[in-house]
């Protein structure tokens, strides 16, 4: 009798247990998307050279985590204005590096404020699969790269860099930057500056790609803006404002203004829209809108702009002002796009 009175017991417990284990664990939510035609996007021209490298892992089936570290990588590796350790520094002469990384299953690392690093997606990439973090910054995360096996390095400037570093100097005024704004010269976002010192100055390689099995994964990597003050960190780093991956819903990167990109939490706004419905372009220009109302006038002075890819595969963008261009690269397809702007 009481061996049955304990069977009952238990069986009355464990099924309670079992019942309760099923509401509060529902199905995670990681799912693929049915059909997976890889294809990846990424910010500015220099996303093209970026693509390539992206594409190599894609076109192979490989994994879309896989693709979007390594085509950012080589924007790192490259003398450019605004990515890696060749880019513009800050007002005290400092190259500081921010990254993020995340996959189609929530896990996501990033790091910010990091000096002497080559390749701050890498690191971005250790923090998310060998750490309990999502973030590290500074002296820290400079530590656990070393302990990684990342070696330090001394920033070369790119020419471009170093001139217009030398030119800001002169005046040292701190403002707002106005950033890869389509001008009369057409000047592409890495090409050397030509327009006020330090006025034209920054920005962000931002990437998502699907590979073949649906799956989901973007990365983002910058030095901020150029002369900025010491310590200031943009939104690339920050998980949902310059980087956000739903496998359910899409990808989204920004690029432009962090600070009006964290304000908005860009990135993960643009998904929520999205989740509600909307395609990619429309989630992009929605939130430019929100940020466009939030700023008034002052929006004349600044470009932030978004690129998403759902997880049909369907790519839009939309900046604030015209001169925001994105590469595309998915099977037969190799372009550079020009997005909409509110400005026109
Ligand atoms: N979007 C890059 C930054 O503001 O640092």
């Amino acid at each position: 009798m009481a061996n049955r009175r304990n069977f009952l017991h238990t069986s009355f417990f464990s099924g309670l247990g079992l019942f309760l284990y099923n509401k509060r664990f529902p199905a995670q939510p990681f799912s693929a998307a049915p059909q997976g035609q890889p294809v990846v996007i990424s910010t500015w021209d220099a996303g093209l050279q970026a693509n390539k490298a992206a594409w190599e892992i894609l076109s192979n089936a490989g994994e879309a985590i896989d693709a979007v570290e390594k085509g950012v990588m080589v924007t790192e590796a490259s003398q450019n204005c605004c990515v890696g350790l060749g880019a513009n520094p800050d007002r005290d002469g400092f190259v500081t590096l921010d990254a993020s990384i995340m996959d189609h299953r929530f896990n996501c690392g990033s790091v910010a404020f990091l000096e002497r690093i080559k390749h701050p997606v890498s690191v971005a990439r250790r923090v998310m699969e060998k750490t309990p973090h999502v973030m590290l910054v500074g002296e820290g995360a400079q530590q656990f790269a070393i302990a990684e096996g990342f070696t330090l390095e001394e920033p070369v400037l790119s020419p471009a860099a170093q001139k217009a570093y030398e030119n800001w100097l002169k005046k040292s005024t701190y403002k707002s930057p106005l950033i890869n704004v389509e001008n009369k010269n057409g000047h592409g976002p890495f090409a050397p500056a030509k327009l006020e010192d330090g006025e034209w100055n920054h920005d962000t390689i931002g990437m998502v790609a699907m590979d073949a099995r649906g799956n989901l994964s973007g990365s983002c990597t910058t030095s901020g803006a150029g002369f900025k003050m010491r310590g200031r960190v943009g939104d690339s780093p920050i998980i949902g404002a310059g980087l956000y991956v739903d496998n359910e819903v899409g990808a989204c990167t920004a690029t432009g203004q962090g600070e009006d990109v964290i304000r908005v939490a860009g990135s993960h706004a643009v998904i929520e829209k999205m989740r509600l419905g909307m395609d990619p372009e429309g989630a992009c220009k929605s939130i430019i809108e929100r940020i466009v109302k939030i700023k008034g006038e002052k929006v004349k002075d600044i470009q932030v702009a978004f690129l998403a890819l759902d997880r049909r595969g369907r790519v839009g963008a939309f900046s604030i002002h015209p001169g925001f261009s994105y590469a595309l690269r998915k099977e037969g397809v190799e372009a550079l796009v020009k997005a909409p702007s509110w400005f026109l």
